[in-house]
């Protein structure tokens, strides 16, 4: 059977980019930004990004490309009758566990879309009244079920469209849908006032406040971010045509998700500031800060339906790529239908999800390592299988893989002269700085 492929370089873009900005934009980074002290944790960011990430990310879809496989046969074919082929195991299995908690807050983000839309975010509630509300309603037992159902089975009707009928023809219409909403919600709470404060505290940096967990906490989000070490970036990057320069569309990407992740910032934290609260909310930021903000602020209803829509969109043009790679996996692999391999990705992930939407109800007594099931599943994912898939995949490329191979795929076999001349210095970034550092701030976390 023939593979498919993105159309063409756009398509690529916003498929990639789709998969990058998430819920990682709109949720985890402004609340890290927040918790971590502002303009500072955004400066280390930006390193860990453009000089850590990059390099990794351009090694996945480097990977891909190669071998034109899932993210298990990659391994196979590249490094045949090798132990290389479970670190394609667990690149397997990781996105399925991410997309079932991913789905249960894209499925708070359903509820609270119709929140929006039947107005109960008006009329000036207060900020205890939003926290209790979000309470209630992740501790309850069937709408958060409904809403991750609802979420996973738009995220399967995508991906059983196919590549490019389903996939790049999503993204193609809503990634831009996705910045204008971000920049008129942002306009807006820029034009709030006292929001100066917010803008100030986002762009002028305190760098006594950088130390080790700051480090660790801005390349935990780096990775996540840009949807490293899960298998996702490999398996998009099998769909990449042999004529596309990685190198390009590997940095449009990291910068569009880098530009999203600080328009969701001028979105979010002047309106914080212009109505007083602490930045330092943490995960409750935009469940619980945010609606009361609507609730208070002149037109804050649109507001509202507008950002809630987009953090549904930007959160299925994700899970859609977390969802791919398992079910590229059993159709290569297993020999399933793509249809088959839907259901059968959709029943796993919505009974791993709905455990998770329940740990907030009546399984919030049931621990494990310590931790509720969705904490496991967020905790285990980010801090430890992506950066330990990221950190092996990039030994992969920069040790086992044959340097001239990778240098092939870099520059499209000698043809792309900048990619030449850049050649050795990303060959240099990924064989030596990427693994050092990444192991350095992982093993700093530990220690600190
Ligand atoms: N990058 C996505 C986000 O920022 C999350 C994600 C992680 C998606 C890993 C795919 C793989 O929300």
């Amino acid at each position: 059977m023939e593979r498919e492929n993105f159309g063409n370089r756009f398509g690529v873009l916003v498929a990639m980019a789709g998969s990058a900005i998430g819920l990682g934009n709109l949720w985890r980074f402004p609340y890290l930004v927040g918790s971590y002290g502002g303009a500072a944790f955004i400066f280390v960011y930006i390193f860990c990004v453009f000089l850590l990430c990059l390099p990794i990310f351009m090694s996945e879809v480097i990977v891909g490309r190669r071998s034109h496989a899932n993210a298990y046969g990659a391994f196979k074919k590249l490094a045949p009758g090798t132990r290389w082929k479970w670190l394609g195991a667990i690149s397997v299995i990781t996105p399925i566990i991410v997309v079932s908690y991913y789905s249960v807050v894209g499925g708070w983000s359903v509820e609270y879309f119709l929140k929006a839309c039947t107005l109960e975010f008006t009329g000036g509630m207060s900020r205890s009244e939003m926290g209790s509300m979000f309470g209630d309603f992740i501790s309850s037992v069937w709408s958060p079920i409904v809403g991750h159902t609802i979420f996973l089975l738009l995220t399967a009707a995508i991906v059983i469209s196919g590549v490019k009928s389903g996939i790049e023809k999503f993204g193609k219409i809503m990634m831009p849908v996705l910045f204008v909403l971000i920049i008129l919600i942002a306009v807006r709470a820029a034009t709030l006032p006292g929001a100066g404060e917010g803008l100030r505290y986002l762009f002028k940096p305190d760098f006594s406040k950088i130390d080790a967990s700051v480090c660790s906490a801005a390349l935990g989000q780096a990775f996540f971010s840009l949807s490293l070490g899960v298998g996702t970036i490999l398996t998009y990057g099998s769909y990449v045509s042999r004529k596309e320069n990685i190198a390009v569309s590997s940095t449009y990407t990291a910068t569009a998700d880098f530009l999203f992740a600080m328009l969701a910032s001028c979105a979010i934290m002047p309106a914080v500031f212009a109505f007083g609260l602490n930045p330092q909310e943490g995960p409750g930021l935009v469940f619980e800060t945010l609606p009361f903000i609507f609730s208070n602020m002149p037109l804050g209803w649109i507001v509202a339906i507008l950002f809630f829509l987009a953090l549904i969109v930007a959160a299925l043009t994700s899970s859609i790529s977390l969802y791919e790679v398992g079910v590229a996996y059993l159709v290569e692999e297993k020999h399933y239908s793509r249809r088959g391999a839907s259901i059968l990705v959709f029943l796993v992930a919505w009974v791993l999800g709905i455990l998770c939407s329940l740990s907030f109800g009546p399984l919030s007594g049931f621990h494990i390592f310590g931790q509720t099931i969705f904490n496991l599943f967020d905790k285990l994912s980010a801090n430890v299988l992506m950066p330990a898939g990221g950190l092996l995949l990039v030994v992969f490329v920069g040790w086992v893989m044959k340097k001239s191979d990778v240098i092939d795929e870099f520059t499209n076999g000698g043809t792309l002269k900048t990619n030449v001349r850049m050649s050795g210095f990303v060959y240099f970034l990924i064989r030596y700085v990427c693994p050092v550092a990444v192991l350095a701030v992982f093993a700093s976390a530990l220690i600190f």
